[in-house]
């Protein structure tokens, strides 16, 4: 088989057997395809697409690249959550802790920030102590014992997907269907849960800018879960603005742990998240109806359950529990500056994606892969959509390092102002899978 056929054949447009994308698969991540010939097939799919096959085919064959975890020792159906990303979206540690508090074993493998979207293990890592890497053995032993396990991905979960994606995000092709479904759903099946939920972000500040394209990305993955005997469904939320008030990897554990003790319950940030573990509790056994997941996902809260299992994870995997109660004990920022409004109105949007470019410059994201980051700094963003403000009203706290020269003006131009006010549209835009 020879690599330059594979790629012309997709350039034309037509499809590849298994077997040529196997070897390809295997060949990108043991090195005996140049990465300039993978690059070159990476944007012919990009252009042709994929059919419903030969997707199928490149999630397996990255999947089998790498070890699949075995979670039979753990007891019940375990569920998964994936998020394809955004800007404050720290849903994993709030519904994770509620899901296994509910008695849903929940094991999740999550992966770091880079760009303008964060990572959940950043968010994790936040939490002084806290090992963001386990072990097969930690892994296992914190889903027994809490039933909540994350980590970031061990080195061998579904290596060419670390392979390939590298050479996407140099080389413009991150933006695939096809490579976005086989990247994610290549992880999620070697990560060993029996159902996952899929939170399929839409808007400006998504890899997926519409509901068609959203929806179309939602069908393959719902469709290669499916094809492997995989309970999945799929809710498609709406990106444009930030999640929650917090982005930045101390401040979005405040926010988690707030949500957890009770507090701001009917932000979207928690409705979204109650909702998501809602249906994980269903698909987990625990619930049969929505209204009874829903139901049960209050009384973990009520409870303390839910903050009480993400204390024991935490101590369990050598973090810090008594920062989820002092936060003076989490990461702090050099010095904390305020930006107000100079004008009067109502805030019609907020870009989010310009937002999470200002945090990541802060040091809260990662621009390049190596990048260090400052796990204290942030925006603590307290306009909200559809909200009236009047001039010298707070709209964000600047957390930064103290030798930063923060710019308030940089930050109000990610504000769009009316003067009267607009319908807010619903986070939840469709749902999609059984
Ligand atoms: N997240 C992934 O893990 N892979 C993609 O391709 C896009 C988002």
């Amino acid at each position: 088989m020879r690599m330059y056929d594979l790629i012309y054949t997709k350039k034309l447009g037509g499809a590849l057997s298994a077997e040529q994308i196997a070897f390809w698969v295997k060949g990108a991540a043991d090195g005996s395809i140049p990465d300039e010939q993978s690059a070159s097939l990476l944007m012919a799919i990009c252009w042709r697409g994929m059919d419903t096959e030969e997707t199928l085919a490149l999630t397996l064959a990255m999947r089998d690249s790498g070890k699949r975890m075995d979670l039979s020792s753990v007891p019940g159906l375990k569920v998964d959550k994936h998020s394809t990303g955004g800007v404050g979206d720290k849903t994993t540690l709030i519904l994770g802790p509620i899901v296994a508090a509910c008695g849903v074993p929940c094991p999740m493998f999550s992966g770091r920030g880079l760009g303008h979207t964060g990572g959940t293990v950043d968010k994790f890592a936040a939490i002084p102590g806290l090992k963001v890497e386990l072990t097969d053995a930690e892994f296992l032993h914190s889903l027994k014992e809490t039933r909540f396990a994350n980590s970031a991905p061990t080195g061998n979960i579904a290596p060419a997907d670390k392979k390939l994606y590298g050479l996407r995000d140099i080389t413009a092709t991150v933006e695939s269907i096809p490579l976005i479904t086989a990247s994610i759903m290549s992880k999620k099946l070697a990560g060993g849960a029996d159902a996952l939920v899929l939170d399929v972000k839409c808007g400006p500040t998504a890899f997926m800018k519409t509901l068609d394209d959203a929806r179309t990305l939602a069908q393959s993955m719902v469709d290669v879960g499916m094809a492997h005997g995989m309970q999945i469904r799929a809710l498609i939320t709406r990106m444009d603005a930030p999640l929650g008030w917090a982005i930045g990897n101390a401040l979005e554990v405040m926010e988690s742990v707030e949500i957890l003790r009770g507090e701001h319950g009917d932000s979207e940030l928690a409705l979204m998240s109650f909702r998501l573990a809602a249906e994980m509790l269903i698909m987990g056994g625990a619930a049969k109806t929505l209204d009874e997941a829903q139901a049960k996902v209050q009384a973990s809260l009520r409870d303390g359950s839910a903050l009480e299992t993400l204390r024991r994870f935490v101590a369990l995997n050598g973090g810090d529990a008594k920062a989820l109660d002092d936060f003076s004990r989490l990461p702090q920022p050099g010095q904390v500056v305020d930006v107000c409004a100079d004008q009067d109105g109502y805030v019609s949007a907020i870009d989010g994606r310009a937002l999470g470019i200002l945090a990541m410059d802060l040091g809260a994201g990662r621009r390049d892969r190596n990048d260090v980051l400052d796990l204290g700094v942030g925006i603590r963003v307290l306009a909200k959509v559809g909200q009236k403000v009047g001039k010298g009203d707070l709209l964000f706290q600047v957390y930064a390092k103290s030798s930063q020269t923060i710019v308030p003006n940089l930050y109000k131009l990610s504000l769009e102002f009316s003067m009267e006010s607009k319908p807010l549209h619903p986070w939840l835009m469709a749902t999609i899978g059984c």
